[in-house]
């Protein structure tokens, strides 16, 4: 092998972006988190305590994949162009990754407690996310 074969880096993945951050999050961030925010919850009316969780093999692999769609799209958010900047933006969509890989051990345990446990570390990623970069667009454009 020659030298030049040994420190040329091979040419960067041809990625061809589609959707801007807000169409991800539109497309594919918003519905797969409603997949599992609504997968264990606990309905109360006046006929009585039902409790929402999913019971089949079916049902858990749903929510396991929706999971899965929710962490690479933490992935997708630290590409370009999405990326807002190489530090804080990684360590949001880090975090985020985290809590969508701790709903997937979940949903493949099969546990409802700490699906819906995720759920919440989910939601807190989203909003920790958002009040730094969201909050920071709209008083920009104040
Ligand atoms: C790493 C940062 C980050 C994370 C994590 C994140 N978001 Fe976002 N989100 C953004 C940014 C930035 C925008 C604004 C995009 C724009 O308008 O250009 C946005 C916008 C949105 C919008 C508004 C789109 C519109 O119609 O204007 C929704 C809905 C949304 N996010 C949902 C979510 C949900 C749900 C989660 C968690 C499950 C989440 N986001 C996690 C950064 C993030």
């Amino acid at each position: 092998m020659s030298a030049a074969a040994c420190t040329t880096a091979p040419a960067p993945p041809p990625f061809k972006p589609i959707a801007d951050t807000k169409v991800l999050m539109q497309s594919v961030v918003d519905p797969n988190a409603d997949v599992v925010w609504d997968s264990v919850k606990t309905i109360i009316t006046a006929a009585g305590t039902e409790e929402i969780r999913p019971r089949t093999e079916e049902e858990w692999t749903i929510v396991r994949n929706s999971a899965i769609t929710l962490a690479e799209s933490g992935n997708l958010m630290m590409m370009v162009p999405r990326a807002k900047d190489g530090g804080e933006w990684m360590a949001r969509a880090k975090e985020f990754i985290d809590a969508s890989e701790s709903a997937i051990r979940a949903a493949e345990a099969k546990s409802a407690d700490r699906l819906f446990d995720s759920g919440g570390a989910i939601y807190e990623a989203c909003s920790r996310c958002h009040q730094q970069y969201v909050d920071a667009i709209v008083k920009a454009n104040q």
